[in-house]
C-alpha cells in the first residue's frame, strides 16, 4: 500500500470502487473476484491471516440492486454472511477492516440519516448489506463501516455513462424526480477512505455535498431528461424517497456539482 509502511489488502479490486483504490494505493495487493471469491470461506481465512495485512479494503460486493431480489441467496452471502469471516480474519491477523455500505440501510421516511440513527432497509440488497455491518460489528473492533451513494466513477457502470448513452439513443430521457440523494465520486471517496483508516472505528457517511433528485442529477449531465414519478418507473426493488446521509465526523468532501465536472473532464 501506501502510507509509509503500511500493508493494505484490497478485495473486488476490479470493480468501479476497487480500480480507484488500486489507483490510490499502488502498492497494494489487490484481489479481484477470480482471484479471491469471498464467499469461498477457507480461502478467504488463508489468505487474510496469511498476508496479515494491516488494512482490508472490502470493495466486493453484489451490487445490483433489482437482481438482489431474485437472488437473496447470493446477496446475502457476498454482502452479509462473508463479514463473520473475514472479521474474525482481520481481527486475528491484527488488520484493520473498511466496509462499504450503503444509503440503503435507511427506509427513506426520515430525510435525513445521521451515523447513529435506526436502519430499516426496504429492499434486499440493503438489507443483505446491514447484514455485512452488523457481522462486522459484533466480530471485531478495528472497523471502519462507511456509508455511501450514488456513486459513480471512471471504470464502471453507473448513472453519469448510463445517462450519457441513453441521451444519444433517445429523445428525451426520463428520470425519476421523487426520490432524493447525495451523488458521491470515487476518486473522492477513495482519497477520504485514507483519511478515514487513520480515525477511530466507527460507522462513518461519505458522500460528495449536496443533495438532489435523480432527475436533478441526470439534468447536471444531460439535455434532453425529463422529470417522472416512481410511479410511472417501477423497478423490481422498492427505493428509499430519501437517503440522504449526514457526515458529523469529518470534513466535508466537495459538492457534487464540481466533483461531476471533474469526473466529466477526466473521462
Ligand atoms: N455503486 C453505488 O452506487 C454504491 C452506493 C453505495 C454503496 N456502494 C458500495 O460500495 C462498494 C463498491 O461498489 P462498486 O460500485 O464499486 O461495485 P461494483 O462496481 O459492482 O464492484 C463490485 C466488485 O465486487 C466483485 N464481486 C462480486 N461478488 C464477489 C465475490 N463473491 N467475491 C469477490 N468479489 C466479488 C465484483 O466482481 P465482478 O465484476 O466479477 O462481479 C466487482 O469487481 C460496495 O460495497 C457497494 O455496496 C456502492
Amino acid at each position: 500500500m501506501v502510507v509509509g509502511e503500511i500493508k493494505t489488502l484490497i478485495l473486488g479490486s476490479t470493480g468501479m470502487l476497487g480500480m480507484e483504490l488500486s489507483k490510490v494505493f499502488p502498492d497494494a495487493i489487490t484481489f479481484s473476484r477470480s482471484a479471491l471469491d469471498i464467499t469461498n470461506e477457507d480461502r478467504v481465512r488463508l489468505t487474510i491471516e496469511g498476508i496479515k495485512p494491516d488494512v482490508v479494503i472490502n470493495a466486493a460486493a453484489y451490487t445490483d440492486v433489482d437482481e438482489c431480489e431474485d437472488d437473496r441467496e447470493l446477496a446475502f452471502n457476498v454482502n452479509g454472511r462473508a463479514l463473520e469471516y473475514i472479521s474474525r480474519s482481520c481481527s486475528s491477523a491484527g488488520a484493520t477492516l473498511v466496509y462499504y455500505s450503503t444509503d440503503y440501510v435507511f427506509d427513506g421516511s426520515k430525510k435525513e440519516y445521521f451515523e447513529s440513527d435506526e436502519t430499516n432497509p426496504i429492499n434486499v440488497y440493503g438489507q443483505s448489506k446491514l447484514m455485512g455491518e452488523k457481522n462486522i460489528i459484533e466480530n471485531m473492533k478495528d472497523y471502519r463501516i462507511i456509508r455511501t451513494s450514488w456513486l459513480f466513477g471512471l471504470q464502471g457502470k453507473n448513472f453519469v455513462e448510463t445517462m450519457l448513452r441513453l441521451s444519444k439513443e433517445m429523445d428525451t430521457v426520463k428520470v425519476v424526480n421523487d426520490q432524493f440523494g447525495k451523488p458521491t465520486y470515487a476518486v473522492d471517496l477513495v482519497h477520504k477512505t485514507g483519511e478515514i483508516i487513520k480515525l477511530p472505528p466507527g460507522i462513518y457517511h461519505i458522500t460528495n455535498e449536496g443533495t438532489c433528485s435523480w432527475y436533478e442529477f441526470a439534468k447536471a449531465i444531460i439535455g434532453n431528461v425529463a422529470p417522472c414519478s416512481t410511479d410511472e418507473f417501477p423497478r423490481k426493488a422498492k427505493r428509499p424517497k430519501y437517503s440522504i446521509l449526514v457526515n458529523t465526523k469529518t470534513e466535508p468532501m466537495r459538492h457534487w456539482k464540481e466533483a461531476l465536472k471533474a469526473y466529466l473532464e477526466e473521462r
